[in-house]
């Protein structure tokens, strides 16, 4: 997994100095209230120039923006900064930081079928228009091939932009725009490739996951072969390639806004635990409010609670999980006994009847030296269960050894999201490693084969989905009074297109490449949930995006494929998962499609929740900007999941907490719903009504969630649900509900 994502904690800004008679200079974003235009100014950009140019010589504009976020960036001093705060229509201003990265059996997974359900309801996503905020794209893979794409609309504003290396003819009926902003980056000093091009490779397999063409014999060295195709085949991809800053980033969500998209995906991590100091989250509040639903990877820090970041109310969280696919080596005994390990060796080793060495002094494998002594061109095996060495380490010691290949005794599950496997081998649990070491150490000349890159799809040896253990858990530090993440999306080595210039997983020490990866993180999940959400778009033209966010989530599975409760992976035991890490669930895209309920919410119910925040006036401004005011703040945003928290100093006092609700009847007309409720442990919970008549279709009726717990305990939250049953049993509309200590109890 490379994906800097979940590894780098990266500088809060950057700074440009200059020699000693210039002052230093920051590039700040600056948020600006349109409505305070003098007439005199033709256009915001023309304004803002002005500005700027008045501020001094020697600040530089940057970009302006207009369309999702309101203002602009420059690069400026902080004596400039002073005097650009004295303007008219200042609202805010912040420094730009930097932006990071957070991968096709998964529609299978999914349910996903040619013959009922969404895909043929929704004409597999024709038409809608999907942007993807990331490393930009390599339009050659056959992903973004356009067999089958009708006609560009001619509403689409955006375009395909030229650079080094990207011709704008590249461009197609399936990728429909490809634009690049490196602004911010370039001032920075940081060396960004100009033009749409991805030699990242993270991009090109969001974007191709979402809305990927269909493409016949696809595997990642002979791993998961199959048809790779997108979870909207027939949608459109726009690409918008972002620097590392948050300027460009914002840039690209403002222009994918302009050009006319109707799903944003970000796959992208960014610091910030204030919501007013976050311009992303303030230009996903203006592009949610044009309509826009925007899908945002939930991070990968997990498995510790309250680890994610950002978790905005108008975005949907995603988390990451797995999938009913094993990637397996056959380790074949002396004595006939067969034990299936797991294993990604990229390639076809021949390991037959090698004799087998279990050395009790250098089973650790902690040293090459020790290693190329005892086992000579034979199986080693290393047991990592103290995981006194990492996995990664023990591959590297294992390619300076002379062994031939190895067993590796381990129950740590982040080797199982992993798509590097340098030297032949294959991991089995302590448990299956009994027989094995029995016969090892009775046989005179134990010997084993082991064949490699199968692929193998059920429940067995593992259950899926479980909750990957990397993707990051709620209460979200910006804002936790929502539960977040809101939904979980395959996102454990999925596999889709990819930059064939990036270096792929090894072999001893030569890297390997690919047309198609295997890649793992919220990264990946996300644009599965950006992909039915335009699946339902399709189907639904006329649903809000509150109304597609609440089909996904009242839908979701909590179970498993064994009916069991999703468990998180993040520990051997393989324990319940809580819906800090899972939300509502697994996303199911059939029953997404005809939800019975939903739970709507306007832009201004979004303004009023932000009104709600015990922020400045500035800083509300900072968000809802002069289109909202504050007249009917509102803390209960009619959201279909419920969270009753604690902070610190709460504990033991008995708390209390109401929530008014709000559902809109969109089955096929008059229907009766029943509640069903599971309550968190130790607490009550009360709903008035227990019964909701409705006479006809988009009759709305209210509800009254009333909860009282005590704020006791430690780490574990506190789980249940509500669900509303239709008297025939056609519709089913759950919410979780959870109790949970506050981000403050976890410092
Ligand atoms: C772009 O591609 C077209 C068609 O392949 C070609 O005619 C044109 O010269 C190319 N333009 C650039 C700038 O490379
Ligand atoms: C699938 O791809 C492999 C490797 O590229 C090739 O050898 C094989 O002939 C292909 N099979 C089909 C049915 O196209
Ligand atoms: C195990 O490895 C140690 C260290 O290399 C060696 O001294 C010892 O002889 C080995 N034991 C067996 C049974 O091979
Ligand atoms: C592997 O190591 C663990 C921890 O050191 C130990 O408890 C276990 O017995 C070992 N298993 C084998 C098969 O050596
Ligand atoms: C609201 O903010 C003020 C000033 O920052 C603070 O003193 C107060 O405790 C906050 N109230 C709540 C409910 O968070
Ligand atoms: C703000 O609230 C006032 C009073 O309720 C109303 O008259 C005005 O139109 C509102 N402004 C906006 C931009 O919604
Ligand atoms: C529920 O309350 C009982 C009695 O106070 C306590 O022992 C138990 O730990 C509580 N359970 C949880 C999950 O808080």
């Amino acid at each position: 997994m490379k994906l800097p994502f979940s590894v780098s904690f990266i500088l809060f800004s950057f700074l440009v100095w200059g020699n000693d008679a210039s002052p230093k200079r920051s590039t700040y974003i600056i948020h600006m209230d349109k409505s305070s235009m003098p007439k005199a100014f033709s256009s915001h950009h023309s304004w803002y120039h002005s500005l700027v140019k008045s501020a001094s010589s020697g600040a530089k504009l940057i970009y302006t923006y207009d369309h999702a976020f309101q203002g602009f960036s420059a690069v400026m001093s902080s004596d400039e900064l002073q005097a650009i705060k004295k303007s008219d229509g200042f609202a805010s201003a912040s420094l730009s930081r930097s932006v990071t990265h957070d991968t096709t059996h998964s529609t299978k997974f999914l349910g996903l079928n040619t013959v009922t359900g969404l895909w043929p309801a929704s004409q597999y996503g024709k038409d809608v228009i999907i942007g993807i905020i990331d490393s930009g794209i390599w339009p050659e893979s056959p992903s973004f091939n356009d067999d089958g794409m009708t006609e560009v609309p001619s509403s689409w504003k955006g375009t395909c932009q030229t650079g080094p290396d990207f011709n704008s003819s590249l461009c197609n009926k399936k990728l429909i725009g490809a634009r690049f902003f490196d602004a911010a980056s370039r001032e920075a000093g940081s060396e960004i490739y100009t033009s749409a091009r991805d030699n990242d490779g993270h991009g090109t397999h969001v974007a191709s996951t979402a809305a990927g063409n269909f493409v016949n014999n696809v595997s990642f060295f002979g791993y998961a072969p199959g048809t790779a195709r997108g979870v909207a085949p027939r949608a459109r991809l726009a690409a918008y390639k972002t620097g590392s800053y948050e300027a460009d980033t914002l840039a690209a969500i403002d222009q994918a806004v302009a050009d006319g998209v109707h799903i944003i995906s970000i796959s992208l991590r960014y610091e910030s635990a204030d919501l007013f100091r976050n311009t992303i989250a303030a230009a996903t509040f203006g592009a949610r409010a044009k309509g826009i639903i925007v899908c945002k990877s939930a991070g990968n820090s997990g498995p510790s609670i309250a680890t994610m970041e950002a978790g905005i109310p108008w975005e949907l969280v995603v988390a990451s999980g797995t999938i009913d696919r094993w990637f397996a080596g056959t380790i074949t005994l002396g004595n006939g006994k067969t034990i299936t390990g797991w294993t990604m060796f990229p390639a076809r080793a021949s390991v037959i009847n090698v004799p087998l060495d279990y050395n009790e002094t250098v089973s650790a494998c902690d040293s090459s030296e020790l290693l190329s002594q005892s086992f000579l061109t034979r199986i080693v095996v290393c047991n990592i269960t103290d995981e006194a060495i990492s996995f990664n380490s023990l591959m590297g010691n294992l390619v300076g050894s002379n062994a031939a290949a190895a067993i590796i005794i381990s129950e740590d599950t982040s080797i199982l999201r992993s798509n590097s496997f340098r030297f032949p081998g294959a991991v089995i649990t302590p448990a299956e490693a009994v027989n094995l070491i029995e016969y090892a150490t009775t046989s005179a000349s134990p010997t084993a084969t082991i064949s490699f890159q199968e692929t193998i799809i059920g429940p067995e040896p593992r259950v899926a989905p479980a909750l990957s253990g990397s993707s990051s858990r709620g209460p979200a530090q910006s804002y936790q009074e929502i539960l977040k993440p809101d939904i979980m999306a395959p996102g454990v080595l999925i596999l889709a297109a990819y930059s064939p210039v990036q270096l792929g997983p090894q072999i001893g020490n030569i890297f390997l490449s690919s047309d198609y990866s295997l890649e793992s993180g919220t990264s990946m999940a996300t644009p599965h949930i950006a992909g039915v959400a335009a699946l339902l778009k399709a189907a639904h033209p006329e649903w809000s995006p509150a109304a597609i966010q609440s089909a996904m989530m009242t839908t979701a599975n909590h179970l498993d494929s064994t009916n069991q409760p999703i468990k998180d992976q993040a520990f051997s035991s393989y324990r319940v998962a809580s819906p800090l890490g899972i939300g509502s669930g697994q996303v199911d895209p059939n029953r997404a499609l005809d939800p019975g309920l939903v739970y709507d919410a306007t832009p201004l119910d979004l303004a009023n929740l932000v009104c709600s925040m015990n922020y400045t006036r500035e800083q509300v401004r900072a968000i809802i900007r002069s289109n909202y005011n504050c007249s009917g703040a509102n803390s209960d945003l009619n959201y279909p999941s419920f969270i009753g928290l604690f902070n610190f100093d709460q504990r033991g006092l008995t708390l209390t907490r109401t929530f008014k609700r709000t559902v809109t009847n969109i089955g096929s007309g008059a229907a009766t719903y029943r509640m069903k409720l599971e309550k968190p442990e130790n607490a009550t919970v009360t709903v008035t009504p227990q019964t909701l008549v409705f006479r006809k279709k988009y009759e709305k009726q209210s509800y009254t969630l009333r909860m009282r717990y005590r704020g006791d305990i430690d780490s574990t939250s506190r789980q249940g649900s509500l669900t509303w049953i239709e008297k025939s049993g056609k519709y089913v509309v759950r919410s979780p509900i959870v109790i949970a200590g506050g981000v403050d109890n976890y410092g």
